[in-house]
């Protein structure tokens, strides 16, 4: 059973997505720690209500970047995880931590990637006019949303869609594709060539 830390800063209805595929059995794992930036995270008391234990590791400004990655980093290291979970998570990770944990870091990001890196991405989306949206799953790297690519869902736009029907659509699509990814990353059938994620037969 594969042991998950999930970092997030806010809402955490993907951290429940998770909760949720472990309680009704679809997702054989243990989430062993919840870590938020925010001490008001809406996704600690989904934590503390799912019995999961949390940390806040609050943010000390960009003058303390490193010392704080290396703060979360000794939490990983204690709580002895076998995958990490940015679920809405809002900052980037220091290259020391995510070289820490080589291929054992996913993101979930609100666009079909390579698409809309950053901030707002379904905002970004619509402004630009394309027609199809979704979410991407992917490992993390030192770049911003660009690690190789673990699962992708994809949702129409309408033309009468706003930034918060979009995001609605998109997020629908998000609960679904992170315990996806998160089940094929434990299972190791996997091999990354370049950059391309692929399964075992
Ligand atoms: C999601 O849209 C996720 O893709 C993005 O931030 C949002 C977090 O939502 N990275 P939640 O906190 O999981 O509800």
């Amino acid at each position: 059973m594969g042991r998950l830390a999930v970092l997030v800063s806010g809402r955490g209805s993907n951290l429940q997505a998770l909760i949720d595929a472990i309680d009704t059995g679809s997702l054989d794992a243990e989430i062993v720690i919840v870590i938020s930036d925010r001490p008001g995270a809406l996704g600690l008391s989904r934590a503390e209500k799912a019995g999961i234990p949390v940390q806040v590791v609050a943010w000390e400004g960009e003058g303390r970047r490193e010392a704080y990655f290396e703060k979360i980093a000794s939490i990983l290291r204690a709580a002895n995880v076998d995958l990490v979970i940015l679920a809405g998570f809002m900052r980037l990770l220091s290259a020391n931590l995510v070289r820490a944990f080589p291929q054992q870091i996913i993101n979930i990001h609100p666009s079909l990637l390579p698409a809309f890196p950053g901030l707002r991405a379904q905002r970004q989306a619509l402004e630009y006019g394309v027609k199809v949206a979704g979410c991407t799953v992917h490992f993390v790297d030192e770049g911003l949303d660009s690690g190789p690519i673990i699962v992708q869902k994809a949702v129409p736009i309408y033309d009468h869609d706003t930034e918060e029907t979009l995001s609605e659509r998109i997020l629908t699509k998000e609960h679904e594709a992170l315990p996806e990814a998160v089940a094929l990353v434990l299972s190791k059938q996997w091999q990354i060539r370049g950059r391309r994620v692929t399964c075992e037969s």
